[in-house]
């Protein structure tokens, strides 16, 4: 009999990895180790060796991360293995696999689980080229992905597949609710997602398949947030748009929980969206960010200033969707940062003071969203265009309240 541990038994026969017990048992004690040897096998049973395609992103690190703090294996599928390695040092991730496009075979083949997160970045300028990358690249590693899996034989493929898509599903609208149940909007995003997932559900019928519905991403290190507060460093801060549209956020640790729930639990499967339980108004959302920037909410930035800037990627953060996580609450998923602290709750998590606000301008700065000097010029003039008309307007307004009329 092979035992693993032996430091986590506290008994007083010599226990080795041959196990020699000198003393004849009791039953008692028979039965103590046969528990003890069962929780041990329980606890390797439980050991996933995960493959993992955007693992180098924010939630992919994250991921990665956690599952290796819980000794599970991980293969991070990446395009550029220097890369990867600098993101995942050996020192720090010790029995880390880290596999190119022709290894990713081998890797999968060796998995309980896949992650599928891998697509290029939305919050970018859109072109027509970037556009089509967005699709694209969801669709070709997706893709590349199943195939893999589907050829394996039986014996040894993977059970789960965690394919991430996103809120964007829905479409957008600042009335409507919308929960897993919901039908697919009708723009640009919405097409993505519907393929993409169709992509994902071309996987072998015995693989369990999770196709999680991701919001905006909250975390410290980066992310949808990093992308944001250059248009508040822009812009002096302030709503954007017109404030009212949804914002369907969900705090890191909570979407890597949600991830790491589906990979181990059987019932987790189909459409799961990731979304904090109270979706907010952008205002709200911006007011909160603008406390921790220290930048003063109340300049509004105009659509079209953001369209500028954004094209038509603006978008992603003029229009937004209220979505429910219906299913995850009916799984009994726990949100850490849910509805009794709501949005702020994020902020609690030690947001404020100057060294965030440094590390958030670091993270801006990594991520290379820089706008040029022109597109800066252009902005800043729309907006104290725009400014200067709503404020002429309401000074008008004001003088004609005061002045009497000689009617
Ligand atoms: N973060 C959010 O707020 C959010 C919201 C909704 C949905 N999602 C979805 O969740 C997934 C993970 O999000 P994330 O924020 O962690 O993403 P991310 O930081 O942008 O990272 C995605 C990863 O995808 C790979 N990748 C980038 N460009 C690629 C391309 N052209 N072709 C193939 N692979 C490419 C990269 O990995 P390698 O360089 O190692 O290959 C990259 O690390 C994404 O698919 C995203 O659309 C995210």
């Amino acid at each position: 009999m092979e035992l693993c541990r032996a430091t986590a038994f506290s008994w007083t026969h010599t226990v080795s990895t041959s196990l020699h017990v000198s003393l004849p048992l009791s039953k008692f004690e028979t039965k103590r180790l046969s528990i003890w040897c069962a929780s041990d096998q329980t606890l390797k049973a439980n050991t996933m060796t995960v493959s993992i395609t955007g693992a180098t992103g924010f939630i992919g690190r994250r991921l990665v991360q956690r599952l290796h703090a819980d000794n599970h294996s991980v293969h991070v599928l990446t395009r550029s293995k220097s890369k990867a390695e600098l993101i995942f040092p050996v020192k720090e991730f010790p029995g880390i696999v880290i596999a190119e496009e022709p290894e990713w075979k081998d890797s999968i083949r060796g998995s309980n689980g896949v992650v599928n997160l891998a697509g290029v970045p939305i919050s970018t300028r859109w072109s027509p080229e970037i556009k089509k990358e967005i699709k694209d690249s969801r669709i070709r590693v997706t893709s590349k992905v199943i195939d893999l899996i589907n050829d394996l034989p039986d014996s040894v493929r993977p059970t789960v597949l965690v394919s991430a898509t996103a809120v964007g599903y829905y479409g957008t609208s600042e009335t409507q609710v919308f929960d897993e149940q919901s039908p697919s909007g009708n723009d640009y995003l919405a097409e993505v997602c519907r393929e993409w997932e169709a992509t994902a559900l071309k996987v072998n019928k015995d693989v369990r398949l999770a196709l999680i519905r991701i919001g905006v991403v909250l975390g410290k290190d980066g992310g949808a947030l990093a992308k944001m507060i250059p248009l508040f460093m822009v812009f002096a801060g302030g709503p954007l748009g017109s404030g009212k549209q949804w914002f369907s956020w969900i705090h890191l640790d909570d979407i890597v929980n949600l991830i790491y729930e589906a990979l181990s639990n059987p019932s987790y499967k189909g459409v799961i969206n990731g979304t904090a339980p109270n979706p907010v108004r952008f205002a709200e959302m911006c007011e909160h960010l603008g406390n921790v920037l220290g930048r003063p909410s109340w300049l509004p930035v105009p659509d079209f200033a953001l369209k500028v800037v954004l094209g038509e990627g603006a978008s992603v953060v003029l229009d937004g969707q209220r979505v429910l996580p219906v299913k995850a609450k009916e799984l009994g998923f726990t949100f850490k940062y849910s509805s009794d602290r709501g949005i702020g709750g994020v902020w609690d998590d030690g947001w404020g003071g100057r060294k965030s606000r440094r590390r958030l301008r670091v993270a801006v700065d990594l991520d290379n969203f820089t706008f040029s000097h022109e597109q800066r010029r252009k902005a800043r003039r729309l907006v104290l265009c725009q400014n200067l008309t709503s404020r002429l307007v309401m000074v008008s307004h004001q003088l004609g309240r005061l002045v009497p009329t000689t009617s």
